[in-house]
């Protein structure tokens, strides 16, 4: 089997599986009890969260786990939205992660004024677009920080600064970035990222939140972890995701080293190919390679590179004929390339016989209509 979709998911790294398996036998109790094993479980949990702190270089106070990203993002929209009711438009853009866009379509659907920044023909946010869109009533500004689909990195500095400078939120989804490349947390106000992005389990995320700033929870219940989250403390799942975090900060050059070779060799190969059109640009991380191959349909193409044992994705593996990647037209303005887009995901376990089984498998790709 060849896997080419690390952007949807990694495997579990093993070292990571072993933490959550002996943190899952060592520290069953739940971390609210108050007896010695809950005692326990609840300091070995403040150490773990010390750790995750040190390696993002945040406090302990600015990390709030949930479930996943999807969860974050959710809470972070909704939550800003009930502790300032008067405020009733947001920013966000076309190119979101659906769980974002998700969560702002529920908000719109109550009457909230949405707006979407435009990108420039790089795939960058246009800044000037965001500057003309900011308004007295605007609750946040949520960008994310890398296209689930193009990879294209996001200025988020320069973003975040506009945003302070305006007295806005501004919230970031950073699931694509974070552990792969240095992301300053300090400079956002709110922040949302997934372990299983990172060869951790699924099942937990996180909100980051500066400090100074608060909303309501979407989950109200007894004392926990933060008081933005209640919930028994899911202990092995964190001290899982702070092992992954900490291997993909470890290994961070490394690996986007490696994944920067294997991505140089693969457009090299797809750059011969008369069919196949690079959508990802000068941007976009190595992980993330994303191609039109023309004359084909993403939700066939799937299902054709299925028979070869090959998994990737496209803009979703249930992507109708009408239907086309706003990622990949945002930066093309080329409809054709949008309805015919596959994300290659790159991982530094990927190895070179598998781009060539997948080039290989392009070239004898049928035409369809
Ligand atoms: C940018 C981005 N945000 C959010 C998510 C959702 O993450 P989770 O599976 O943790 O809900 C994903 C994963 O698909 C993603 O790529």
């Amino acid at each position: 089997m060849i896997y080419l979709d690390y952007a949807a998911t990694t495997p579990i790294d093993p070292s990571v599986l072993n933490v959550w398996v002996r943190t899952e036998q060592e520290q069953f109790a739940n971390a609210n009890s108050s007896h010695i094993l809950g005692q326990r479980a609840w300091t070995f949990l403040q150490t773990q969260l010390s750790q995750m702190a040190e390696l993002l270089h945040v406090q302990k106070d600015n990390l709030i786990l949930c479930s996943s990203a999807t969860e974050a993002n959710n809470t972070i929209l909704k939550g800003l939205a009930l502790k300032y009711p008067h405020k009733k438009h947001i920013i966000t853009s076309m190119i979101e992660h659906a769980s974002l866009i998700g969560a702002v379509s529920a908000l719109e659907a109550q009457g909230y004024d949405v707006d979407f920044v435009e990108t420039t023909n790089d795939g960058l946010f246009d800044l000037n677009h965001l500057k003309s869109l900011l308004r007295e009533d605007t609750l946040l500004v949520s960008l994310i920080a890398v296209n689930s689909e193009t990879g294209i990195l996001q200025p988020l500095d320069a973003i975040a600064s506009l945003c302070r400078n305006a007295k806005i939120f501004f919230h970031s989804d950073v699931t694509q970035a974070m552990g792969k490349v240095p992301i300053d947390l300090n400079t956002l106000d709110f922040a949302s990222c997934s372990a299983h992005k990172i060869y951790g389990p699924k099942g937990i995320g996180l909100l980051y939140r500066r400090e100074d700033l608060s909303f309501i929870p979407l989950l109200h219940g007894g004392h926990s972890l933060s008081p933005y989250r209640s919930s028994t403390p899911q202990t092995a799942l964190i001290a899982a995701f702070v092992r992954a975090l900490e291997l993909s900060m470890i290994h961070q050059k490394e690996r986007f080293d490696k994944i920067s070779k294997l991505k140089t060799y693969l457009i090299d190969k797809l750059n011969a190919m008369p069919r196949v059109r690079i959508n990802s640009n000068a941007y976009s991380l190595p992980h993330i390679v994303n191609i039109s191959i023309l004359k084909t349909r993403p939700d066939k193409g799937i299902d054709y590179f299925s028979s070869y044992d090959i998994c990737l994705s496209s803009k979703s593996a249930c992507c109708g004929q009408d239907e086309y990647s706003a990622s990949v037209y945002a930066i093309t303005k080329d409809m054709e390339r949008a309805q015919s887009s596959y994300r290659i995901s790159l991982s530094h376990l990927t190895t070179l016989d598998e781009l060539d089984a997948l080039v290989e498998a392009i070239e004898r790709m049928p035409y369809e209509d």
